[in-house]
């Protein structure tokens, strides 16, 4: 049985395999819209999304199968005690596939080894969030024409920010990849980033705290938000939240090719003038979230040979 839990379950081969049916899906829609007919994907989500779930249910939907599930840990039996290994063994009677999004690092995994169905990891805690570094790493490939050859600008919460994580440990794996990691001291990426992944690998990075400072360097910025639910205190939030900003005047000093990126939902860190900006990806980045998805459910489903 195989799941996702992290971007590096699959190899890059496979990623690309995974773009190239994404790119299908896109533009041959009638051709997959019964493929999954007659299967369900249950969502079981024990923390809030909007794009995370609803783009896979609409990629279920647009295949031409079923979904269930729930949205929120209280309107499930976790509110009475259940554990997610239970749960999944009753969703694997319910279900073909089963993306999970959790507070707890590592509860998905934990799944795993209860399920009868694949698991997708659709978020947990401050860890990985693989099917969003798809998402990001196929907006790339679109838009860009190949994954590579790229400085990445990752900038605001890089402490707490999974899609930041994921996506660090995904480029390492494509050639002449270089960072400038923008954040303030408080919210550098971990040890277990920086170290295990970046350094140990001789990835080029640096750490800095203008974004300003930084612009004109960038062929893609990654901002993100400050994610206030991982905070241990209201104060600190509120003094890191609009730390960073991105605005017209700043734009003013990228590249006329940069693209900027945001796993979304976005607060204050990119101003809504931004949005008209044509170097701004970010909705189309949301919106291919759907055609990834899709490829993944398809894949995960053959490979399981529920297909
Ligand atoms: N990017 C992302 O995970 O968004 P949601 O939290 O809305 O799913």
């Amino acid at each position: 049985m195989r799941h996702l839990m992290s971007p590096l379950d699959f190899t890059t081969d496979e990623l690309y395999d995974l773009m190239r049916l994404a790119d299908d899906i896109r533009e041959n829609r009638q051709k997959y819209a019964k493929a999954c007919e007659g299967k369900t994907l249950a969502t079981c989500f024990y923390e809030p999304s909007t794009r995370t779930r609803l783009s896979f249910e609409a990629a279920m939907l647009n295949l031409g199968g079923n979904v269930l599930g729930f949205a929120s840990a209280d309107s499930s039996s976790a509110a009475k005690g259940e554990s997610v290994s239970d749960t999944i063994r009753v969703i694997s009677g319910y279900a073909d596939i089963c993306a999970i999004r959790h507070p707890k690092e590592g509860a998905p995994l934990v799944a795993t080894s209860h399920s009868g169905i694949p698991v997708i990891n659709a978020g947990d805690g401050g860890h990985q969030h693989p099917t969003q570094t798809l998402t990001d790493l196929y907006t790339i490939r679109s838009l860009r024409g190949e994954i590579g050859g790229l400085t990445i600008g990752l900038c605001g919460d890089l402490k707490f920010g999974r899609t930041v994580h994921s996506l660090i440990n995904a480029l390492v794996r494509y050639p002449d990849i270089r960072f400038i990691l923008i954040s303030p001291p408080e919210l550098v990426v971990p040890s277990y980033i920086r170290d295990d992944v970046l350094t140990a690998r001789g990835i080029p990075f640096t750490e800095v705290k203008s974004l300003e400072d930084a612009m004109p360097e960038l062929d893609i910025l990654y901002m993100t938000r400050v994610q206030r639910e991982r905070f241990f205190n209201e104060e600190d939030y509120i003094r890191m939240k609009d730390f960073y900003i991105l605005d017209k005047s700043k734009m003013e000093l990228a590249r006329e090719n940069m693209l900027v990126l945001h796993p979304l939902p976005r607060v204050n860190e990119i101003s809504v003038e931004v949005d008209e900006d044509p170097r701004a990806a970010y909705f189309t980045q949301a919106h291919n979230g759907v055609f990834i998805r899709m490829a993944l459910i398809l894949t995960l489903l053959k490979e399981a040979g529920t297909l």
